[in-house]
């Protein structure tokens, strides 16, 4: 079995670059987003649960998960966005298993969980914790950059997040991202080296 890190952090505060830049020093990645976004796409393994658990309301004329629709659903009613993570979570569970058989061969794997502070179950799966972290003015101009949202939006989510401290109180090991794509390089390349070196054998 890998070495497996539970890579987390809040929106904007660059899980995703921060996974690329991991892939490119040779680890293995597993993105929980990829994988919740191929479940909920036309034809996905979880289109016809989410159908007869919500209405077809939410599902578009081709057959994919309504996101805009169901985020408003979901923003308002924690019933709902429970109800929508119990159809989810067990097939993401499901799939990052098959992933990680996958990457047997790869010296460590590296799991992007947005919401691993958020479940139990991911975080009993992974044997560190690393904490992409940045203040929260930079999370705001990276995330209106990149989805085109408005500051209030973005404040929104942040809020509705687990908590900047509360997700650095999980972390074995935090990058700091409120500087340049260099400054990050250099800091997953030393966790590379020391995630390579770990000896694991559980
Ligand atoms: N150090 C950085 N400097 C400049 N832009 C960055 C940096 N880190 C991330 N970004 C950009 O900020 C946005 C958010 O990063 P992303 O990795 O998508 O965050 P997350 O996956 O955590 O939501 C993306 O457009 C990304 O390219
Ligand atoms: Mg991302």
């Amino acid at each position: 079995m890998s070495f497996i890190v539970g890579l987390t952090g809040g929106i904007g505060c660059g899980k995703s670059k921060v996974a690329d830049l991991f892939a490119e020093q040779g680890a293995g990645i597993i993105d929980t987003d990829v994988i919740a976004h191929q479940l909920t796409k036309s034809g996905g393994d979880a289109i016809a649960a989410i159908r007869s658990a919500f209405g077809g309301a939410c599902i578009t004329d081709d057959g994919a998960l309504d996101r805009a629709i169901m985020r408003k659903l979901i923003f308002s009613n924690t019933a709902a966005k429970l109800r929508l993570e119990q159809i989810l979570h067990p097939l993401i569970l499901e799939q990052v298993k098959v992933q990680l058989r996958q990457l047997q061969a790869k010296p460590y794997v590296i799991i992007v969980v947005p919401l691993l502070a958020e479940s139990s179950a991911f975080r009993q799966r992974v044997q560190r914790v690393l904490v992409v972290d940045c203040i929260e003015d930079t999370q705001i101009a990276r995330v209106i950059g990149r989805n085109r949202m408005t500051d209030a939006e973005v404040r929104a989510i942040i809020a509705q997040q687990t908590s900047r401290t509360d997700r650095l109180r999980l972390a074995d090991d935090v990058i700091n991202n409120d500087d340049g794509l260099e400054n990050l390089a250099a800091q997953v390349s030393v966790l590379h080296q020391r995630y390579s070196n770990i000896l694991f054998d559980h």
